[in-house]
């Protein structure tokens, strides 16, 4: 999802005076590669005018332009990544658009609602368009807002005053920033349901999607509220709503540090987040609980009186995330005996789903910042429900709205495609279940000690899986010319399997499903034929009822139609060797927590064929990291 920038300098040498806006922002840029992006551009305010330059493609395209054709050194710019919503990734319609006859400057994050019908009424007075896009709607309106209604006076609060009217017209979801030739030491930002901080430096300051857009100038931060407007200069930060009215934004330190973002030796973002996943489950359960083996969730901020009514559960997430809330189901329903549904966020509000003061609403979401989550969970709230965030994203906006947060601890995730943001969010699952079966009175305090206890020996298994990942890497080396693979799963199994799936489709762009087994006899067969790479997840045999059985069986079945099997089975299971060209072992571990494991394998796979193939593991085609828009 696009990537914002903003800067403004000193230019008298006070402090920190003498960055380059265009080195400020392009490093910004870099630093917000990982939201995923198709075109980039940027624009610096110098000599009276503004110098822009964008290209379609990644942000080397955008430098070798630079290198051709340089802009002017400047203490005032902007620059944006742009993923597609409104037009193709084109040179032309990339960001920034251009207005008030090429003195104004505009980028924009989201989706404007009612551009056709701003359009209509720019073109009546004449305007001309350059692009397909909804941006450059927004950047006609300021222009002619500055220009006509305003009379370009900076008496009448020039810019500032400009964007206050704009937004008041626009309607969906938006962060923009505009640069004027008129003041040149001024940039102007405005949100709606779309995320912006604002960076605190000396004698500079800085604008960004999130903090990684000027995490190497400065560590203070200010989040900004609904509906703001925010006018930086080098010296001052002042923040409107869209009428004008003063307003407030939350000051804070940002406590992470950029080298935790770089890619700790491994040739991938995504490759070391794998490697990070036993740390991620750790840093997730620690300091859940007390010595007495007693949970104790204090950010939950629900009353656990109220927690103590819930009759239905919803868990309502996107991607890699509602697979995670798939596996939350199964260990929920089990320990708390709370019905629990999971739906895709954006089919859950347009079904009228049945939500009431008893529902607790259960979001998941690496960003925090998914617009389909975020609306979803502002529908549940106007129902009554109660509503908490499973989230990594500190002060990201889909926690700040929730009643009651759950961070997952698993750090920045770069990789578009979400690794251990995954196991993160289960453990976080896995805790919320507990919680819950512990305040309810569902399981004994030992019993709990005891999962707990389980969890705790988790980060050390998935060790373990890492440190034997030659096989499965070898394995998707030399797949890699495989057309499609399917992956079977039951229980939580199945979730696993489409995890699994999805994680091929997303770095190698082949065809994969991931199918519960034993769905299997009632359609998905049909798609066997000699040859066919099938992955299944087979549980414990040491677990319940006959799974295990059943999933041999369901292995027999795509063998005798010539599947070529590769299996993930608990270490010691001797017996599905018989059935297997393939068998990948990992620790024994009770089958609700499985899941935590048994992904782990699939994701080295989809990672070593994809590799294998030559992609961008970090940055697959067409996918953005977090998705602004519905
Ligand atoms: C995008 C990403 C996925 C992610 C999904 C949900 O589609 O490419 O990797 O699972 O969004 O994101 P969230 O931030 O809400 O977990």
């Amino acid at each position: 999802m696009c990537g914002i920038v903003g800067y403004v300098g000193h230019s008298d040498g006070r402090v920190n005076a003498g960055h380059n806006a265009l080195d400020v922002v392009l490093e910004g840029l870099r630093r917000l590669e990982y939201r995923g992006y198709d075109s980039a551009g940027i624009a610096v305010v110098a000599d009276g005018t503004i110098s822009s330059r964008k290209k379609s493609g990644k942000l080397n395209n955008l430098i070798s332009e630079l290198e051709a054709r340089p802009l002017p050194e400047s203490l005032t710019g902007i620059g944006h990544t742009r993923w597609a919503t409104h037009g193709g990734p084109t040179d032309q319609n990339a960001h920034p658009h251009l207005a008030d006859g090429g003195k104004l400057a505009l980028i924009h994050n989201g989706i404007i609602e009612n551009f056709a019908e701003l359009k209509q009424e720019l073109l009546a007075k004449g305007v001309t368009f350059q692009s397909e896009t909804d941006t450059e709607v927004a950047a006609a309106l300021l222009g002619d807002i500055y220009r006509n209604q305003l009379g370009g006076d900076a008496a009448k609060g020039g810019l500032t005053r400009a964007m206050q009217l704009a937004c008041q017209r626009l309607e969906g979801a938006f962060t923009l920033l505009a640069v004027h030739a008129d003041q040149p030491d001024v940039v102007v930002a405005a949100r709606r349901n779309s995320p912006l901080v604002v960076g605190l430096g000396e004698g500079e300051n800085f604008l960004g999607s999130d903090v990684s857009g000027f995490i190497d100038y400065t560590r203070r931060a200010v989040e900004l509220g609904q509906d703001q407007i925010v006018t930086i200069t080098a010296d001052a930060v002042d923040i409107t709503d869209f009428y004008g009215a003063p307003a407030q934004g939350k000051e804070y330190e940002v406590n992470w540090d950029p080298a935790s973002a770089e890619k700790g030796g491994f040739p991938s973002f995504m490759e070391k987040e794998i490697h990070d996943q036993p740390d991620a489950v750790l840093q997730t359960l620690l300091g859940r609980s007390d010595i007495h083996g007693k949970l104790t969730l204090d950010e939950l901020r629900i009353d656990p009186q109220l927690l103590k009514t819930v009759d239905k559960i919803i868990v309502l997430a996107c991607g890699t995330s509602a697979y995670a809330g798939q596996v939350a189901k199964y260990a929920i329903e089990n320990w708390c005996r709370i019905p629990t549904e999971v739906e895709l966020s954006h089919e859950f509000r347009y079904r009228d789903p049945i939500v009431d003061e008893n529902t607790l609403i259960v979001s998941i979401s690496q960003s925090g910042e998914t617009m389909d989550t975020l609306m979803a969970v502002r529908y549940a709230k106007e129902q009554g429900a109660k509503t908490v965030s499973i989230c990594n994203t500190n002060g990201s906006t889909i926690p700040r709205e929730s009643d009651a947060v759950l961070y997952t601890h698993a750090g920045p995730e770069i990789a578009v495609a979400s690794t251990k943001a995954f196991l993160a969010q289960i453990t976080a699952a896995y805790l919320l279940g507990l919680y819950l079966a512990q305040l309810r009175g569902n399981k004994f305090q030992g019993e709990i000690k005891d999962i707990l206890a389980d969890l705790g020996k988790i980060p050390a298994k998935i060790q373990r899986i890492l440190d034997n990942e030659a096989q499965i890497k070898e394995l998707g080396q030399s797949m890699a010319d495989a057309k499609s693979v399917l992956f079977l799963g039951r229980h939580v199994g199945f979730p696993v399997a489409m995890e699994g799936a999805l994680k091929l489709k997303e770095l190698a762009y082949i065809h994969a499903e991931g199918f519960a087994a034993g769905e299997l006899k009632h359609g998905p067969i049909a798609l066997i034929e000699e040859g066919q790479p099938v992955f299944v997840v087979v549980p414990s045999p040491r677990g319940r009822d006959s799974l295990h059985a059943k999933v041999v069986s369901n292995i027999q079945e795509v063998r005798a139609r010539g599947a070529k099997t590769i299996v993930i089975a608990e270490e010691g299971d001797e017996a599905v060797k018989a059935y297997a060209e393939h068998v990948f072992y990992i620790p024994e571990t009770p089958t609700l927590l499985a899941p935590l494991l048994a992904t782990v394998p699939l994701q080295i796979f989809a990672l070593a064929l994809a590799s294998a193939k030559g992609y961008d593991v970090d940055q697959p085609r067409n996918l953005a990291k977090s998705v602004t828009v519905e």
